[in-house]
C-alpha cells in the first residue's frame, strides 16, 4: 500500500515508520522545513525508544521518505492519513482544528480517485463528517472516503503500542474504505490485534472516552491514596486487591502526583466542551479535572510539610522533570506546578532528568540543573523523586543520606519502600503508604 502520512510529529512519524516496517512505502510530510531537513539526515525530532533506527532502516530499504512537498506526496497514495497537531485552543479549551481542517484542503486539491482520508489526530466528535465536507466541496467528482483512525500510543512506549495494539479502532461504514484499511492493518490482524469497524463518530469518541477513562482510574487511586495517608493504609495494596478483579483491571492504578503529558489534560478538557455544546454534562470527567489540577498543586504542600521549616533560601533536589519517563516531553509535567509551589515558599531548586533538561530549561528559569542525580541530593533539605526513570530506581541510598543536608526522601511514584529508605538512614514519604 502507498501511505501518507500528513503531519511528522510524534503520531504521524512513529506511524509512518511502523507502517512502512510492515512493507508498506511511506511518505512522511511536514511544512516545517527544517524538521523534514533534519529527519532526511537521520535526525529525529522527538525522543522515543527504537525510532531512530527503524526510520534508518525503512529509509534504507527504500520504503520511508520525507518531504516538504504534500501534493506530490499525496497523489498517488492509497491512504492519507492526517496526523497534524489539535492543540488546546488558546482561551477555550476547545480542541484547535485549524491544522486538520487546513491539511483537508490541500489533501482535496490533489489527491487521485480511490483514497481514503484517514483522521488519525485525535479529534472531536463530526470532525470526520467537516472533513469529508470540505473534500467534497473542493473535489466534488473523485472517489474520496473519510475514515477516522485514532491512536492509542504511550509516548516512550509507542512502537510497542503500535505494533501489538489491545485493538485497532476504524471509523467508516463505507466498503471500499474498510477494504483498503483492512489492507493497511493486514500485518497486525494476523497478530491476532482485534480490529474493530465502527461508525466515524463512534470512533472519534472511542478515543476521547478512552483518555477520559484512563485519567478517571489515575485520580481515583490518587485520591484513595489520599485516604490511606489520612487513616494509615497503603494505596500499592489496595492497588492490587481491587486491580485482581477482572472488571476493574490492575493497570493505571499506580498512585502518583497527578496525570500530566500532551495528551490526557488536553483531552479531559476538549471532551468536557463538547459535552457542554451538546449540552450533556460528563460531571465524572468535570471532578477529575478538577482533582488532578488541585493534586498537582498539593504536592508542594506535602514536600514542604513534610520538611517542616522556613525553606527561604534552602536547597530542595529533584529527581525527575518529564510527565513520565522515557520521553522528553513537559507538557502540563506535574514537575511544573510543584517547582512553582516551592519556589513560591522561596525554597531554591536543583534538579536532574535524564532526557527532559533540554526542554525543561526554558519552562524553568530558577532552577538550578545539575548532570547526575547524586549532586542534586548535595546538602538538599530533602530530596523529591517526581518521574521513575529506570536510572532512578537502583540509587545508592546510603551515599544520599550522606550527602543530604536533612536525611529525607520523598518518593512521589512509590518506587522505593520505607524499610529500605530507613536501612539507610533517611526518613521516607511515599504517597498513599503509613509513615
Ligand atoms: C496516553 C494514553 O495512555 C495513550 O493510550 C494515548 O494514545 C495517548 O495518551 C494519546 O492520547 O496520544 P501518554 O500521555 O503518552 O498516553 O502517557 P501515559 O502512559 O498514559 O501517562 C499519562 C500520565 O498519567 C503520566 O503523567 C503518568 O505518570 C500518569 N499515570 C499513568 C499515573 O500517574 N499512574 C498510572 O497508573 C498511569
Amino acid at each position: 500500500m502507498r501511505i501518507t502520512m500528513i503531519g511528522s510529529g510524534y503520531v504521524g512519524l512513529v506511524s509512518g515508520a511502523c507502517f512502512s516496517d510492515f512493507g508498506h512505502n511511506v511518505i512522511c510530510v511536514d511544512h516545517d522545513q527544517e524538521k523534514i531537513a533534519l529527519l532526511q539526515k537521520g535526525v529525529m525530532p522527538i525522543y522515543e525508544p527504537g525510532l531512530a533506527d527503524m526510520v534508518a532502516n525503512n529509509v534504507k530499504a527504500g520504503r520511508l521518505s520525507f518531504s516538504n512537498d504534500l501534493a506530490s506526496s499525496v497523489k498517488d497514495a492509497d491512504a492519507v492519513f492526517i496526523a497534524v497537531g489539535t492543540p488546546s485552543r488558546r482561551g477555550d479549551g476547545h480542541a484547535d482544528l485549524s491544522y486538520v481542517f487546513a491539511a483537508a484542503k490541500e489533501i482535496a486539491a490533489s489527491v487521485s480517485d480511490n483514497t481514503v482520508v484517514v483522521d488519525k489526530s485525535t479529534v472531536p466528535v463530526g470532525t470526520g463528517d467537516e472533513v469529508e465536507r470540505i473534500i467534497r466541496e473542493i473535489a466534488p467528482d473523485k472517489k474520496i472516503w473519510v475514515a477516522s483512525n485514532p491512536e492509542f500510543l504511550r509516548e516512550g512506549a509507542a512502537i510497542g503500542d503500535f505494533k501489538r495494539p489491545d485493538r485497532i479502532v476504524i471509523g467508516t461504514e463505507n466498503p471500499e474504505a474498510r477494504e483498503i484499511m483492512q489492507e493497511i492493518y493486514r500485518p497486525l490482524y494476523l497478530n491476532q490485534s482485534p480490529i474493530l469497524f465502527t461508525s466515524r463518530r463512534s470512533a472519534e469518541l472511542i478515543k476521547y472516552a478512552s483518555n477520559a477513562f484512563l485519567a478517571t482510574k489515575i485520580t481515583f487511586i490518587n485520591e484513595m491514596a489520599d485516604l490511606c495517608e489520612a487513616v494509615g493504609g497503603d494505596v500499592q495494596d489496595v492497588a492490587r486487591g481491587i486491580g485482581a478483579d477482572n472488571r476493574i483491571g490492575s493497570k493505571f492504578l499506580h498512585a502518583g502526583p497527578g496525570y500530566g503529558g500532551s495528551c490526557f489534560p488536553k483531552d479531559t478538557l476538549a471532551l468536557l466542551k463538547t459535552a457542554e455544546n451538546f449540552a450533556t454534562p460528563l460531571r465524572v470527567v468535570e471532578s477529575v479535572v478538577t482533582a488532578n489540577n488541585i493534586r498537582k498543586r498539593a504536592m508542594a504542600r506535602k514536600v514542604l510539610q513534610a520538611i517542616g521549616k522556613d525553606m527561604r533560601g534552602q536547597k530542595i533536589g529533584l529527581l525527575g522533570l518529564t510527565f513520565k519517563p522515557n520521553t522528553d516531553d513537559m507538557r502540563d509535567a506535574p514537575s511544573l506546578a510543584l517547582i512553582q509551589g516551592l519556589e513560591d515558599a522561596g525554597a531554591i531548586i536543583h534538579a536532574y532528568d535524564p532526557e527532559g533538561m533540554v526542554q525543561a530549561r526554558p519552562l524553568l528559569p530558577n532552577v538550578i540543573f545539575e548532570d547526575e542525580p547524586y549532586k542534586v541530593a548535595e546538602k538538599a533539605e530533602a530530596l523529591v523523586i517526581v518521574t521513575e526513570w529506570d536510572a532512578f530506581r537502583a540509587l545508592d541510598l546510603k551515599r544520599i543520606a550522606g550527602l543530604l543536608k536533612t536525611p529525607l526522601l520523598l518518593d512521589l511514584r512509590n518506587i522505593y519502600t520505607e524499610e529500605e529508605a530507613k536501612k539507610a538512614g533517611l526518613v521516607y514519604h511515599g504517597i498513599g503508604r503509613p509513615h
